[in-house]
Order: structure tokens, then sequence, then C-alpha cells
């Protein structure tokens, strides 16, 4: 029953992966009960369209898929107070938070819901077979119910204080303050979510996942796999060790997908166990809308496929434990998940982001605030990988006007310019015994090639950095060999061949901040009027300099400054524009 086919060789050393292969690139799911802030957005679906668009370009076969994450109690609990039913909630919502993503230019291959039927019918036949594999049990237990509302209160219907932490306001679920995964007859104090009365306990039937049977399995899994951060595999090791329980796959709520088992009319499954096979139903969806259905089998059973998921770290569990522990419970041969890149969390000014309070950015308004590419920098430039960051607005301001601005821009800017206006617009020749010259072309290839190293290790901040060191190198070129000077001096053949390295350099920067910053890469693209697209261009010859008497379009600037007081004035001001009604 193994499902595990011993280790995946990782790409540690630069270059690329030695065998070229398939890879699952996914994000987790968002819930839809409201719209994304700037540190989910880095906690996962940035993270991992940086990490699916390098694969791209280093030539590997992806597919990257995620979905609206639509049943479970915080959307049904959403849905109520807006009195309103839960589809008409979801189906709102998920074209808004789509185009949102669409706008940021997260390239998925198949973005879609769980409602969606291909989703449903697979889940229903998935549990089937964990079902007829001996898997599922069935057993009447307490349950908290409110007899003011007349519902059942699992997962977020219920709040109370948490056994492990003391956290007074953890869920049913999970206590968001440890992580730990909870039932709500762990709580203490436990309250209805909806009016705070105290619920009492009434038995009702439920069926379960027959979890602590693959704690060996899951056990050796872990240990195995080199890729997992620290987070992950500590807290998931320490979960195997204090002892995994069975977990409940049905409720008692209306909202969600029919289980599938005899006897089991009117349950639907916990939204988890199934929101999490929706990183297998999507690739099936995106198979059979291309019109190849065996594309499903080639990526999710075939052992040499790497499946790598981005998440925050508050869904730890769900992916490394209970998400792995179905796969194995299917007998379908699915592929184990190849790392889980498991982010901390992003703060604003120091505090956890809050809708009520005001505190924080949503996507939908820093996209009134400033372009993406923006967004996407500076969130890649602080992405929480090893502890939690804060967005603070001197450091994005910093950040944007010194490096985005004074770093990049002005490198790019200098050299079109100057091509521009001393070349005629045409790239002069590289002097083949120009020695610095092709030095500092190859001191770039060098800062690209370390880029890709740290991509390869799920360090996207360290390889930002990296790329962003090549117009650094560009400007300190530049500004060393002073090609001004010598046209001045009549010299112009050595300021044509400084040009033509730099030009050199704009092109690998078109080609390296693809993953980063994919709308400034295409207008570099255009600047320097490269054939085809930096989205389907593979990085083999990314320096390689640009043919003597090539054209170049026209140049203009990239970026501009950027002043903090402006932009918290206009969020002010989009949110009180929200704030009024509707005319
Ligand atoms: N909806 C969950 C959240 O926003 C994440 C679900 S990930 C999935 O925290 F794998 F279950 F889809
Ligand atoms: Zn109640």
């Amino acid at each position: 029953m193994l499902l595990w086919h011993g280790r995946w060789t990782s790409p540690k050393s630069g270059g690329r992966c030695e065998d070229l292969g398939r890879w699952i690139v996914a994000s987790a799911w968002p819930y839809v009960y409201s719209l994304p802030h700037l540190g989910n957005l880095i906690g996962a679906p940035l993270s991992a369209d940086v990490y699916a668009r390098f694969l791209r370009r280093k030539g590997e076969e992806v597919v990257f898929v995620s979905g609206s994450d639509e049943h479970g109690t915080p959307i049904e609990a959403e849905a109520r107070r807006r009195g309103i039913r839960p589809r008409q909630l979801t189906d709102e919502m998920h074209r808004k938070i789509s185009s949102l993503f669409e706008a940021f230019r997260i390239s998925y291959d198949n973005y879609t819901r769980t409602e969606s039927p291909v989703h449903v019918r697979f889940v229903q036949e998935f549990y089937s077979k964990v079902y007829e594999n001996g898997h599922i049990f069935d057993e009447e237990i307490e349950q908290l119910y409110c007899e003011n509302c007349g519902i059942f209160l699992p997962d977020r219907f219920v709040v109370g204080t948490c056994p492990y932490c003391g956290n007074p306001k953890a869920y049913g679920d999970q206590c968001e303050v440890c992580g730990r995964l909870l039932t709500p007859l762990d709580l203490i104090g436990p309250r209805c979510a909806f009016c705070g009365s105290t619920p009492v306990v009434k038995k009702t039937r439920h069926w379960f996942f027959d979890l602590p049977k693959f704690s060996d399995e899951l056990r050796g899994y872990i240990e195995r796999n080199e890729n997992f951060p620290e987070n992950a595999r500590n807290m998931s090791l320490a979960m195997i060790r204090e002892g995994l329980k069975p977990r409940s796959v049905t409720r008692d709520n209306e909202w969600g997908i029919p289980a599938p088992f005899p006897g089991a009319e009117g349950k639907t499954i916990y939204v988890w166990m199934e929101a999490v096979l929706g990183y297998v139903s999507a690739v099936k969806e995106w198979a059979e809308r291309r019109g190849k259905p065996e594309l499903f089998d080639e990526f999710w059973k075939d052992p040499h496929t790497r499946s790598v998921y981005f998440i925050g770290k508050d869904n730890i569990p769900f992916h490394t434990i209970i998400y792995p522990a179905l796969l194995m419970a299917s007998g379908q041969g699915y592929v184990l998940p190849y790392n889980v890149s498991s982010t901390e969390f992003l703060m604003y000014e120091g505090q956890k982001f809050s809708k009520s309070k005001g505190i924080g950015i949503w996507m939908d308004e820093a996209l009134e605030l400033l372009e993406a590419d923006y967004w996407r920098y500076y969130l890649i430039a602080t992405r929480p990988e090893t502890k939690d960051s804060s967005f603070a607005w001197a450091d994005f301001e910093a950040k944007i006007n010194n490096e985005l601005n004074d770093v990049l821009g002005n490198f790019v800017h200098r050299t079109l310019t100057f091509t521009a206006s001393r070349f005629g617009g045409e790239v002069p020749a590289l002097n083949p015994s120009d020695e610095e010259a092709r030095s500092a072309i190859s001191r770039a290839e060098d800062l690209a090639k370390r880029a890709e190293d740290s991509l390869w290790r799920f360090r996207m901040r360290e390889a930002l950095v990296r790329v962003m060191d090549i117009a650094r190198e560009g400007n300190a070129f530049l500004n060393s060999r002073a090609p001004w000077a010598d046209l001045k001096e009549g010299r112009v053949e050595r300021a044509g061949s400084t040009i033509s390295a730099a030009l050199t350099l704009v092109k690998g920067l078109a080609h390296y901040l693809e993953p980063f910053l994919p709308d400034t890469s295409e207008r570099l693209w255009e600047m320097l009027r490269l054939d085809g697209s930096p989205h389907e261009t593979t990085w083999d010859s990314a320096f390689e300099p640009l043919p003597e008497g090539h054209r170049i379009g026209d140049p203009k600037p990239l970026f501009r400054k950027v002043k903090k007081e402006e932009l918290i004035e206009r969020l002010r001001e989009i949110r009180a524009a929200r704030a009024q009604p509707e005319s």
C-alpha cells in the first residue's frame, strides 16, 4: 500500500533539474467569504506564481492550479449574516477573486471552484474508494447543538478556549494561535458563534477517516522528504508523536458536497476533507477541458511528478498529514507532496490584518493605488520565509524608490536612452576583446544562476535580490566605463561596446524578471524588440548579446517614485467612497 516511491533527486546546484519533468504547482484555495489581503496574496498565490513561472522558464512541464474554497462554516456564516444563500455569495466572490488574481498576473492554468461539477463528482468517487478500502467507519457521537439557533455547531460555528495554549477565541476545528487541530468538544467554555449561547450536547452519527492507521507511513514520508521547510517538518512530526486521531469526514450542514457513504443521507463532507482534493480534481478538469484527459494520469500518477504546495503556516497539518494520508488511503497511486512551502505570516505595520478594524491592505484596494508589479516586488522582497515579516509604508516607499526605481528603473533607462540618443536606437558592436564588457556579462550570468539556485530551494526573496543585483552590477559597470566621456573624446567603439554589454544585461533582466514582475518583463521585451514573449521563452539564451544593428524600441521610464503620505491618503479616500451607500 506504500505509495511513496523513495526520493526525488532535488536539483541543488545551478542549472536545470537533472531530469526534466512534470510539476503540479498549487496554491491554497482561498475561502471566499472576503477578498484576499496582501498577506494572503504573498502567502500562497503569488509565491506559487513565481515558482510556476520559474519552472516554465526552465522548460519544465507545469500545471498550476487553485480555486475558490466555497463550502464550510465561515462561508455559511457570512451568507447568513448577509441574508443570502451561500451559493449566491460564492458566485459573486468567485468572480471577483478570479479577476483580482488575473489582474495580479497569477498565471493559473486552472483557477476553479469547489462547486465545480468535476470536483463534486471527483470527491464523491474518491471517498467511495476510501470507504471500500476500509478506511472510513461510522460512529454515533456527541456534538454541540445550539437550541436557540436549532443547529449543530461544528468547526467555526463554535468558539471557546483552546485547551493547548489558552487562546480564548479558538474555533471548533483549529486554534489559530497555536495551530493545533481541535474538535468542538475539546474547547473549554464553548459558545455558539451566532448567538453566543452555551450549546448542549446532542447525539448524531458521523463518518470518520481512520487517520491513525497511517501514522507510520506518514512519519517515514515526512522524515524522508528533504524539501519540507523546518516549520512544516517540526510541526508535523510533533503531531504524529503526540498521536493522531480519527478525523470526522461528515457534517450535518446543508451547504457542502453530499457524503457518498451508505446511511449518510443528509450529511455533507467536511470542507477541509474535500477542498484539499481540489488539487487533484482541478488537474482532471484542466486535462478534460483541453481535450486530453490522459494528461490527468500522466501528471498525477507518475511517481516522478513533483507536486508543490504554497500555503500559509496555519494550513500546515492539513497539507502534510491529512492530505497525504487521504492520497495514500485512496490507493490510486497519486503522488505525495514533493514540497509544502509554508510561509510565516505577513503583518501590517506590526499588527495582524483585520478587516473589521481596517488594518491592512486588500487586493482590490492595492490595484487602485498602484500597478501590480509594485506590489509584487514589495511582497516578494518581504516574503515571510523564515519568520513573520511586516508590511510597513516607510519600507514600501524605500524599496520602491531606492530599489525598483533607482536600481532597476534607472539602469534600464540610462542604457536605453543612451542607445536611442547616441546610437540612433541601434545596438552597437560588442568588441570581442573587450575583457571588461565580457566579464560584466559573465558576472550577470553568474548572478542569474545563483537566483536559480535560490528558486530551486524555494527562496524567492533571495532570488529576487540576486536578479536585482544584475541591475546593480549594470549601474556600476556604466559608471566605471563612463561611455559618455568616451564619446566626448571620440572613442566611439569603446562606448559602443559598453552599451552593447549593458543592453545584454537589460536583455537578461527581461528574461529573469519574468517570474517576479511579468508586466515589467513584457515592457522590457517590447522596448528591446525581442521576438516572441517572455512567457514562452526559456532562459537558455538570456545573456546572448543582441546582434549588432538590431533596432530597439522607444525607451519609456519603467517606474515612478511613490510618496507614502499620498498613498495612505488615497487609501483613506477609497475606503470612504466605498462606505458611501451606492447611488
Ligand atoms: N480555504 C483555506 C484557507 O483559506 C485553505 C484551503 S487549502 C485547500 O485557509 F487545500 F484545502 F484547498
Ligand atoms: Zn446559537
